[in-house]
């Protein structure tokens, strides 16, 4: 039993910002009490002098892409020629693939992500790399094999009955396994023939609690392409049964209003990722429609075209993005911000017992506590409230401010 002394912000209801200043019990990795410091002996963990925050949920992050984060100035296909795939190629070396994963994982882990949705790579032992380190680190990684059997280099495509093989032989030693789930993940329908696509479906009909992810309506000339290809984009993944409640598109900043009323049937979430659609160029995300749709919408970081792991700039990125739309934006609220981060999270990947510091949910957790003299510290002592303490981290806040970090009541950082 572990009780920790902070000042607790979570956001169990969306649009309302819950403030503890008090103490967590925690037990076995769950918290079992929260309360005023009178209700409860000496606290043993003192994480006063800053604020502790669920841990955050990236429901859409490359790990091949670590070493791509940074390549401005091109859109999205352009972006993918030059930046991404040469780098992803690299990874059928499985000793650099290695590597990689160590600085992928450490990369969520410093960002105080505890959950992560995660695009794998196009060769089997770099996402078997990738299980294992985050299985070594303890993140709760839902993940999978990325295929594709066109358009990109050649190197990087399968067939369909490879992907499947490969796609089972990878489920079978880790979906279900501690924290590692597992995710049907074809590039995105411009990459991937309807064969394909179609045993993707059979591999999704095979494993039970498994993920499906994919990319959509990112980007016009893309959107056009597809069109070519496929008909209409939602389409190419609805038609094959691969749209549901556990599925998570990344991007969707051109959707029609039919896509969308499709997406709300399905129960389908959308992987919003601001700054990788500010980077790109790629457009403004329609929050408002998707809400008005009824579909479900969490932060992805999009590492590498996003620029960095930290949800909290995804935040702030999500805020100006929908400033930017005035009238037809959605203003979003610093409570609005965290639930983005972290139980918007959690509800996009079904995780249940994560993302908001409620009794009966596990303990993860980000102890943000800025170094002493920085910015952030200094404002954060003149916060006129909770709301505005959280707007500030919003602001200032990043992976430098992350003081400690656990999952299942497990530090794993810190
Ligand atoms: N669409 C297909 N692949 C990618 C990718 O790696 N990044 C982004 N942002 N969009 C994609
Ligand atoms: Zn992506």
């Amino acid at each position: 039993m572990t009780l920790y002394r902070g000042t607790f912000l979570d956001t169990p209801v969306a649009g309302e910002l819950r403030a503890l200043d008090g103490v967590l019990q925690v037990e076995d990795g769950a918290v079992v009490a929260r309360g005023p410091v009178e209700d409860f002996p000496a606290a043993d963990v003192d994480l006063r002098g800053g604020l502790v925050l669920p841990g955050f949920i990236d429901t859409h992050v490359h790990y091949p892409q670590v070493r791509a984060i940074g390549g401005l100035g091109r859109p999205l296909l352009d972006w993918l020629d030059e930046c991404a795939l040469p780098e992803e190629c690299r990874l059928a070396d499985v000793a650099y693939a290695q590597q990689v994963a160590v600085e992928f994982v450490d990369g969520l882990a410093r960002a105080g992500t505890t959950s992560a949705l995660v695009f794998g790579s196009h060769f089997a032992p770099a996402v078997d790399a990738l299980f294992t380190e985050a299985d070594r680190v303890g993140l709760r990684v839902t993940s999978g094999l990325v295929v594709s059997d066109r358009l990109l280099p050649e190197a990087l495509w399968t067939t369909p009955s490879r992907a499947l093989e490969e796609g089972r032989a990878l489920a079978q030693r880790w979906h279900g396994v501690r924290r590692s789930r597992y995710a049907v993940t074809p590039r995105f329908s411009l990459s991937c023939s309807a064969e394909l696509l179609e045993s993707c479906a059979e591999l999704l009909g095979e494993l039970d609690g498994a993920y499906f992810t994919s990319h959509v309506n990112e980007n016009l000339a893309e959107v056009a392409a597809v069109a070519q290809l496929h008909g209409g984009y939602v389409d190419s993944y609805d038609e094959r049964k691969l749209l549901g409640p556990r599925s998570v598109l990344a991007h969707d900043v051109h959707p029609t209003d039919d896509e969308l009323d499709v997406l709300g049937m399905r129960g389908t979430a959308v992987a919003h990722c601001p700054t990788s659609n500010a980077a790109l160029g790629s457009g403004l995300f329609p929050l408002r429609r998707h809400r008005a749709a009824g579909v479900r919408v969490a932060l992805g970081s999009d590492v590498g075209a996003g620029t960095g792991f930290s949800l909290l700039k995804e935040g702030l990125q999500a805020y100006f993005g929908q400033q930017l739309q005035g009238a037809e934006g959605e203003p979003l609220t610093p409570a609005d911000l965290l639930h983005l981060a972290t139980a918007a999270g959690a509800d996009a990947l079904g995780l249940d017992d994560v993302g908001d510091l409620s009794v009966g949910k596990r303990f993860d957790a980000v102890w943000l506590r800025p170094p002493e003299g920085s910015t952030l510290d200094v404002v954060l002592r003149s916060a006129a409230g909770t709301d505005d303490a959280l707007a500030k981290a919003f602001a200032l806040g990043g992976p430098a401010d992350v003081a400690a970090v656990w999952v299942d009541g497990d530090r794993i950082r810190g």
